[in-house]
C-alpha cells in the first residue's frame, strides 16, 4: 500500500516513470486509495481552457480514506496531539476513532443546519482540534470549506464571505495567542454586517469570553452536537468536486480564491507527505503552520491524516511563555519530524542558544522548512543546533496553488544542499524560462520558474473567475503554469528558489500583494497615493515599505504614519501592517504614468549605488527627494 521511495536509485527510477508515462504512474499511486467507482480517464488536460481533470468520473470521499481505511488497523492510534497555548492547560490526544466520531457527529450538525453538498462554509477558528473536525466534516458531506486565517480583519473576512457566497461561518468565542486573548466572534459579527448570505454561525467555546449570540443565527458548538449521532455515511463525491477554496494574495488588489478538488488533492498530499518526510508508522510529526494557510491544510490535516500519521497541532506561538517553547514541545512528545518556516527559525536564532540548550531534541529524524527562501545562515543554524547535524533538512518549495510540495529533498533519500529546494518530486516537471519563455535547459541557468505538465493537486481555477485564473497563471508563458517565482538551477542540477518576481512580497512566510496593502492605505482620508515594496528584513525575510503622498495639513508625520498603519491593520490585519512608511512629495513615474518600483525597491533596501537611468522619468527630481527623505547614510 505504501508508495514510499526507499533509495536514491528508487527516486531516479520513479521520477523517470512519472515523466515518461505520467498517467500510468499516477494511476498506480491512486490505486492504493479507496474509490467508490474507478476513473474513466486518469488525466484530461487542455492548456487552452485551461481545463484539467484528474481521475475523471471517479467517486470517493476523502474522509473515508482517512478514517474507514485506517480504523481497523489503528483506530486507537493518536491522530491529533493538541498542545494548548498555555502549557499549564490540559493537552488533548485524539485517536483516529475519536476523530472519526467527532467528524461524523459534526457532519450531522452541518446537515441539520441546512448545509448541503456544494455549499461554502467559512472556518474562522483558532488552532484547536475542532477546526480540523470542521474541515473534515465539510469534506465528508461534500460542502466546500474556506478557512480564513483568524488574524484577518473583519473586512478581509467579509470580502471572502462575499466572494464565495458562504452559507455558514464556524468560529469560536475567542482565540489564545501567546499572552493575547483575541475576541474573534466580535470580528465575525462585524463582518456579517457587510454580508448577506450567511444563515448560521456555529461558535465553539474556547476562551469563555463574553460574546453576543444573535438569536436564530448563532448556535453554540456544544449545543449543536448534543443529540447528533456519532455515525455518518460519507457522501460519494466526484473526483473533481470542490474540496476547498483558499484565498491568497496576488499581484492585483483582490485576493483570489484558489480552488482545489477532491481526488487529485488527496492522492498528491498523501504521496508527497509520506515521501518528503519519510514518515514511519510510529512517528510523531509536527508542522507549526496555522490551518489558515495551505501548509496547514495539506500538511497538518490532509496529508498526515491520509497517511494514518500522528499529527501535532499547536495552538500557541514559538516564544510563549518562553523562547524554548518549540523545543520543549519536541522533547515532550518526542517529535520525529518537525516542519516550520524560516522566519520562525531566524526569530529563534536571534535569541541565541540558551533557550535551545536545555532540550535534548534527540527524537528528531527530519527537519523541514517552508514558505520563503531559507538563507544559508538560518539553514546552518537549524541544521546544526536543532537537527544536531544529523537530520536531513527538507527545504520544501510549493504554493497555495500547487496544493502540495513540488520541489524538495526527500528526507535522507535525495541529497541536501543548503538553501536549495533541490529536486522535483516525481510527477513534477519544473522548467526555468527566460523572459521570452524559452526553456533554459542544462545547468547553471537562472530565470522564471514554470511547471510544464499538470500534477494532481494543481489548482483548478480561481473561484468565480476562470479568466483571472488563465491570465494569472497561463498567459505569461502560454500553455505552461507560471509560478511567479524566480529560480536558478545550479551547476549540480539543484534548484534554488530566488523569490517572487511579481508584485507579491513574502513577509514572515505570508504572501502579501503590494496592491492589496496600497488599497488599504488609500482608504485613509489623508492618503492621496501610495506605493508599496518589499525590503530585506533580518527576521521576516521581507518587510513592507510604503511610500505615501499625503495631505498633511495640521497633523504631525508620526501621528499620520501611526494612523495609516492602523488603517491597514483594520482593513487587512496585523500581518499587513507596513514596517516603514515614508511620506513623500511624489512618486517616480514613467511617462506613461507607471510607478517605477525598481527605484523604490532600491531606496527601501538602502542601496542607492545603482539606480539605473532615471532621466526618462516624468519627474526625475523626485528621486533625490525620496532618497533624502529616506535618510540613507
Ligand atoms: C514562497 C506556501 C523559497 C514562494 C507553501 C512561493 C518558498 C510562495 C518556499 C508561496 C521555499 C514557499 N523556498 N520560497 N521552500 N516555499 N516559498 O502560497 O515565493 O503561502 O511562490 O504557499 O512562497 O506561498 P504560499
Amino acid at each position: 500500500m505504501s508508495n514510499k521511495i526507499q533509495s536514491l536509485s528508487g527516486y531516479i527510477h520513479e521520477y523517470q516513470k512519472s515523466v515518461n508515462e505520467p498517467e500510468k504512474f499516477w494511476a498506480r499511486i491512486a490505486n492504493s486509495f479507496h474509490w467508490h467507482k474507478p476513473w474513466d480517464k486518469v488525466l484530461s488536460w487542455s492548456s487552452e481552457g485551461p481545463h484539467v481533470k484528474w481521475f475523471e468520473n471517479a467517486k470517493l470521499n476523502i474522509t473515508e480514506n482517512i478514517f474507514e481505511r485506517h480504523l481497523f488497523t489503528h483506530g486507537d492510534k493518536a491522530a491529533i496531539i493538541w498542545e494548548p497555548n498555555d502549557p499549564k492547560e490540559q493537552n488533548r490526544i485524539i485517536s483516529y476513532r475519536e476523530l472519526y466520531e467527532l467528524t461524523c457527529q459534526f457532519s450531522n450538525v452541518l446537515k441539520a443546519q441546512g448545509v448541503n453538498k456544494g455549499d461554502r462554509v467559512i472556518i474562522y477558528m483558532p488552532m484547536i482540534p475542532e477546526a480540523s473536525v470542521a474541515m473534515l466534516a465539510c469534506a465528508r458531506i461534500g460542502a466546500v470549506h474556506s478557512v480564513v486565517f483568524a488574524g484577518f480583519s473583519s473586512s478581509a473576512l467579509a470580502d471572502r464571505i462575499i466572494d464565495c457566497e458562504a452559507k455558514m461561518v464556524l468560529t469560536s468565542d475567542g482565540n489564545f495567542r501567546g499572552s493575547k486573548n483575541i475576541p474573534v466572534k466580535a470580528v465575525v459579527d462585524e463582518a456579517l454586517e457587510k454580508t448577506s448570505t450567511v444563515e448560521k454561525v456555529i461558535v465553539c467555546k474556547r476562551t469563555n469570553a463574553e460574546v453576543t449570540m444573535v438569536p436564530g443565527r448563532d448556535i453554540w458548538w456544544h449545543d449543536s452536537i448534543k443529540d447528533q449521532s456519532l455515525e455518518h455515511k460519507a457522501e460519494s463525491l466526484d473526483s473533481e468536486d470542490l474540496l476547498f477554496i483558499l484565498y491568497t494574495s496576488g499581484s492585483t488588489g483582490k485576493p483570489k480564491g484558489v480552488v482545489h478538488t477532491t481526488g487529485g488533492y488527496m492522492v498528491y498530499t498523501q504521496y508527497s507527505f509520506e515521501n518528503v518526510f519519510q514518515y514511519e508508522q510510529n512517528d510523531v510529526y509536527w508542522c507549526t503552520a496555522d490551518i489558515g494557510w495551505i501548509t496547514g491544510h495539506s500538511y497538518i490535516v490532509y496529508g498526515p491524516l491520509l497517511s494514518g500519521a500522528t499529527t501535532l497541532m499547536f495552538e500557541g506561538v514559538p516564544t510563549f511563555p518562553h523562547p524554548g517553547r518549540f523545543w520543549e514541545i519536541v522533547d515532550k512528545y518526542q517529535v520525529n519530524q518537525f516542519y516550520t518556516a524560516p522566519t520562525a527559525i531566524r526569530a529563534l536564532q536571534a535569541k541565541g542558544l540558551e533557550p535551545v540548550n536545555p532540550y535534548k531534541l534527540d527524537s528528531l529524524k527530519v527537519i523541514g522548512s517552508v514558505g520563503e527562501p531559507i538563507n544559508e545562515e538560518a539553514w546552518h543554524w537549524y541544521h546544526d543546533h536543532i537537527g544536531k547535524g544529523n537530520c536531513p533538512l527538507v527545504d520544501t518549495w510549493w504554493q497555495t496553488e500547487t496544493g502540495g510540495i513540488m520541489i524538495s529533498a526527500l528526507a535522507g533519500i535525495t541529497p541536501n544542499k543548503p538553501a536549495h529546494a533541490s529536486l522535483p518530486l516525481p510527477g513534477i516537471q519544473p522548467i526555468i524560462v527566460d523572459a521570452e519563455g524559452n526553456e533554459l535547459k542544462g545547468n547553471n541557468v537562472e530565470g522564471n520558474l514554470c511547471i510544464k505538465f499538470p500534477w494532481p493537486s494543481m489548482l483548478r481555477t480561481t473561484y468565480g473567475d476562470h479568466k483571472r485564473f488563465k491570465e494569472t497563471y497561463f498567459s505569461a508563458y502560454p500553455g505552461t503554469y507560471f509560478t511567479g517565482d524566480g529560480a536558478k538551477r545550479d551547476h549540480d542540477g539543484y534548484i534554488r528558489i530566488l523569490g517572487r518576481v511579481d508584485d507579491v512580497i513574502n513577509v514572515s512566510g505570508h504572501r502579501m500583494g503590494t496592491a492589496e496593502v496600497e488599497n488599504a492605505m488609500n482608504e485613509h482620508p489623508r492618503v492621496i497615493e501610495s506605493a508599496v515594496v518589499g525590503f530585506p528584513h533580518d527576521i521576516k525575510g521581507q518587510g513592507i515599505y510604503a511610500y505615501v503622498i499625503c495631505d498633511q495639513e495640521g497633523i504631525s508625520n508620526e501621528a499620520l504614519i501611526q494612523e495609516i498603519k492602523n488603517t491597514v491593520r483594520k482593513i487587512i490585519g496585523p500581518i499587513a501592517k507596513p514596517d516603514e512608511i515614508q511620506i513623500v512629495p511624489g512618486l517616480p513615474k514613467t511617462r506613461s504614468g507607471k510607478i517605477m518600483r525598481r527605484i523604490l525597491r532600491k531606496v527601501a533596501s538602502k542601496d542607492i549605488s545603482n539606480l539605473g537611468d532615471t532621466s526618462t522619468l516624468l519627474n526625475p527630481e523626485i528621486v533625490d527627494q525620496i532618497i533624502e527623505g529616506a535618510q540613507i547614510k
